[in-house]
């Protein structure tokens, strides 16, 4: 019989056309609620997932056939970790494909922030010509504080060194060899990161620990006028504490790609909207060469699993 695989969101077609060519049957659902899931899932030895589905004790419960979860990308909070493990479930990841993806973004947002783009791109389009309402800020010089110094962190910082930002880092691990090849400071701690700099940048994964670690006490260290930029997960910034520092002036902007809720609601809803926001719909990591080497990557993964097991 063959081995089922449910891919409940979009991976490269590369990906899945080997799956295909491997032999194995492939579903493509994906727009199941989380009803659906917990229905669809009996059936199959293998889901692949963004970080939308969300596979809880409750899915693995009823997921009696599962070997493996694939996720397609780095973070694995849309994943019970701990669940899969007692169940003998494989979960496989991709952690190293959307590196400079998400790196890109980073700068993508920023610039869109310090240049006023989203700005500028709207008023030409309403057939308007602010020049003298559009005034910037460049890059050089300003301090870059990076929270989480893993391959992300660190794409982010050789960026910011080619435009002659100064770059300091802090991590909860020992980070001062690879600091020191990259010639970027570390941070003693996060309240000296956060009082120093002139822009955030943040690239931890969302854990209990890293929970609202940036809220209403963080963001008062920081600078008056300074910048955030969230790429990692939405959770590890306060939305309220953030909405309200955006509105009294506290920070002069954020550039925004992930949320508390995805899509935002409510409060988050309203945070996207102000003018010295710029977001993103959690569109860091897709990239047509990104996408394609985790779909590659996750398929060639999947196949020699199954076929190790059936050898
Ligand atoms: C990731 O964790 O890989 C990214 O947030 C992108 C995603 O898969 O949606």
């Amino acid at each position: 019989m063959k081995v089922k695989i449910l891919i409940t969101e979009p991976i490269h077609e590369k990906g899945i056309q080997m799956l295909k060519d491997a032999g194995f049957q492939v579903d493509l659902k994906y727009n199941l609620s989380y009803n659906d899931l917990k229905r669809e899932i009996q059936d199959y030895q293998a889901i692949i997932v963004r970080s939308r589905t969300k596979i809880t004790d409750e899915v693995m419960g009823l997921a009696l056939n599962l070997k493996i979860v694939g996720r397609a990308g780095v973070g694995l909070d849309n994943i019970d970790l701990e669940s899969a493990q007692r169940r003998n479930i494989k979960i496989l990841t991709i952690p190293e494909a959307s590196s400079v993806a998400v790196a890109e973004n980073v700068f993508a947002l920023l610039l869109s922030l310090f240049r006023k783009i989203p700005i500028a791109d709207r008023s030409m389009k309403e057939g308007k010509w602010l020049k003298h309402e559009l005034m910037g800020l460049e890059l050089r010089g300003k301090k870059l504080g990076i929270i989480g110094f893993g391959r992300i962190g660190r794409e982010v910082a050789k960026r910011a060194k080619a435009f002659d930002m100064h770059v300091m880092v802090y991590d909860i691990i020992d980070i001062s060899e690879i600091a020191n090849k990259l010639g970027v400071e570390v941070a003693p701690n996060l309240s000296y990161l956060l009082r120093n700099s002139d822009i955030i940048s943040i690239h931890v994964p969302l854990t209990p620990e890293t929970y609202h670690m940036i809220s209403e006490n963080e963001i008062s260290l920081m600078k008056q006028g300074a910048y955030i930029i969230n790429t990692s997960r939405g959770g590890v910034i306060d939305s309220k504490a953030l909405f309200n520092a955006l509105k009294s002036g506290k920070l002069a902007g954020a550039g925004l790609d992930v949320y508390e809720n995805e899509p935002p609601k409510d409060l988050e809803a309203e945070l996207v909207k102000l003018e010295n926001v710029v977001a993103t719909p959690h569109i860091s990591a897709s990239t047509i060469e990104a996408q394609e080497m985790i779909g590659v990557m996750l398929a060639e993964k999947i196949i020699d699993f199954f076929h190790i097991k059936s050898d």
